[in-house]
């Protein structure tokens, strides 16, 4: 059974998702998941970026022990020495370096000769590599580059010192048939392809990026990149869970595993989503709600008589559990912290009594307290102190036939602050009145709300979008009351606005 590296880049090309914007503990903490299931490397940022995400990927290449930690730079000497102060501290510093090879974006993107191309990343690999134990060099849109001199410069940066060749699918052009056939090709046409790890990172854009690393892993790849539920910039990337499972169930055809800590995947999947507010649609491979509910009679009777008609996978193995241990107003804080241990939460002394108060006043209002309450109450306590410029103190809504009325009070450097405003709708006034507060100009993108769970008293969880400052951002609030959990997403998503430019850091990356 051939060992396929499974290379996590939610934090990275999964963070470049539109409007998502994680702050530092929930980088940590998505790592920390990451970390749980195994995989062999975490991309945790574009350290060049801002320096918040250099100070993020620091921070988990510090924390992480068992996966390889590694982050993004271009063929640049000032990007690959600011990751590498980010890097160093880590157990096996990797450096991901990448220029664009494809004859559009020579022509267009970079303005740069075939041989300019083959020189820059030469100088690069090697300044890199004397640095770096591990590099990996990629061919940015290597899909739709021209074969021979993608063998060309694949030999060259070997010869330079790389240890990993990337051939990503970065627009998603390819299909499983001629992108396999790139990996063909270059096994075939690079003297030393055999001392180094290949690697398969493929975009959605077809909804073909879980099939195209399928069949670069059957043409010769070694490592598969991807992001948990496959999020990612437009369609996404490929979605590792479903990478791992198809290798897993169909080890018979693929003859090849990953080391994934399969368990691990449902609830990372659950941290990815509420963090990024990325929601994970129910028919979702794998993952979804819906991915092993049998809604037909003639489905349920075969499920009944024996699972293995129509179910292939079970959903045990990916961590769906169905002991949903519950907790009530009158479990203490030992039950409490004992059951966020088995749910695999790590929590600091000083989190535990924040925590305990935020459950014991949840539990007061609402009946039982499952496993999914939990993991949300952890999660939103995620939500960074450091960037709290407004809080919310209170918000009431008076309806009447034509109108709702909002009131709020919020605090903004330990002073109150209370306003009304009206609309035809209740979330509606609430934000105008926040818009008021704040005093930003807000254009709210997207809004959605999820129950936590099941029952009438289940928590409201709610997403939003929105562009502030010129800038896209997104928030999330966590309360039983769905108009109070409007408004904190609205105020997280604000916060992290303001917080962005307080700390000057726009996106310098192209
Ligand atoms: O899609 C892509 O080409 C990338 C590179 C930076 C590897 O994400
Ligand atoms: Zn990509």
């Amino acid at each position: 059974m051939q060992r396929i590296k499974i290379y996590d880049t939610t934090l990275r090309d999964g963070e470049q998702t539109p409007g998502v914007n994680l702050n530092f503990s929930e980088k940590l903490e998505i790592a920390k998941q990451l970390e749980r299931l195994n995989v062999d490397v975490i991309e945790a940022g574009f350290p060049a970026a801002s320096k918040g995400d250099a100070a993020a990927v620091q921070k988990i290449a510090q924390s992480v022990k068992n996966s390889t930690v590694t982050g993004l730079a271009r063929c640049t000497q000032k990007d690959m020495d600011i990751a590498w102060e980010a890097l160093k501290d880590g157990v096996n510093p990797r450096l991901h370096i990448f220029l664009a090879t494809s004859p559009i974006h020579r022509e267009y993107k970079l303005k740069m000769s075939k041989e300019q191309v083959v020189e820059q990343s030469v100088a690069a690999v090697k300044y890199a590599a004397a640095k770096f134990p591990v590099v990996q060099w990629s061919a940015e849109d290597a899909s739709r580059t021209e074969l021979d001199f993608l063998a060309e410069i694949v030999e060259k940066v070997i010869q330079a010192g790389a240890n990993v060749i990337n051939i990503p699918d970065t627009v998603g052009y390819g299909t499983p048939y001629d992108y396999g056939q790139i990996f063909k090709y270059l096994k075939q046409n690079v003297p030393s392809i055999d001392k180094v790890d290949l690697s398969t990172h493929c975009h959605d854009d077809l909804g073909m990026a879980v099939a195209n690393s399928l069949a670069a892993v059957e043409n010769g790849a070694t490592q598969v990149e991807g992001t948990i539920n496959g999020i990612g910039e437009r369609a996404g990337n490929t979605a590792l869970e479903e990478v791992a499972l198809a290798l897993r169930i169909r080890n018979d055809y693929y003859k090849a595993d990953t080391r994934l800590v399969l368990q691990e995947i449902s609830r990372t999947s659950t941290i990815v989503s509420k963090l990024t507010g990325m929601v994970v649609p129910a028919n979702k491979a794998v993952v979804g709600a819906n991915a092993f509910a049998h809604e037909s009679g003639i489905h349920q009777d075969g499920v009944l008589k024996e699972k293995s008609t129509y179910e292939i996978i079970s959903p045990e193995l990916v961590g769906f559990s169905s002991n949903n241990l519950v907790l009530g107003k009158h479990s203490g804080r030992h039950a409490f912290t004992n059951r966020l241990e088995e749910l695999g939460f790590v929590i600091e002394e000083d989190e535990v009594n924040e925590l305990f108060a935020a459950f014991k006043d949840l539990a007061d209002r609402k009946k039982e307290m499952t496993d999914d309450d939990l993991v949300a109450l952890v999660l939103e306590n995620k939500i960074s102190k450091d960037d709290q410029y407004y809080q919310l103190v209170n918000v009431s809504v008076q309806s009447n036939e034509n109108e709702h009325t909002a009131t709020i009070t919020l605090t903004n450097n330990n002073e109150n602050i209370t306003e009304t405003g009206s609309a035809k709708g209740s979330v509606e006034a609430v934000y105008n009145t926040l818009e008021k507060m704040v005093d930003e100009s807000v254009n709210l993108l997207d809004y959605r709300i999820q129950s936590v769970g099941g029952g009438r008293d289940a928590l409201a969880q709610v997403f939003v979008k929105m562009r502030c400052a010129d800038m896209d951002t997104s928030g999330r609030g966590l309360a039983q009351d769905v108009i109070e959990a409007s408004a904190k997403a609205y105020l997280n998503a604000i916060n992290r606005v303001l917080y962005l430019k307080e700390n000057n850091e726009s996106e310098l990356v192209n």
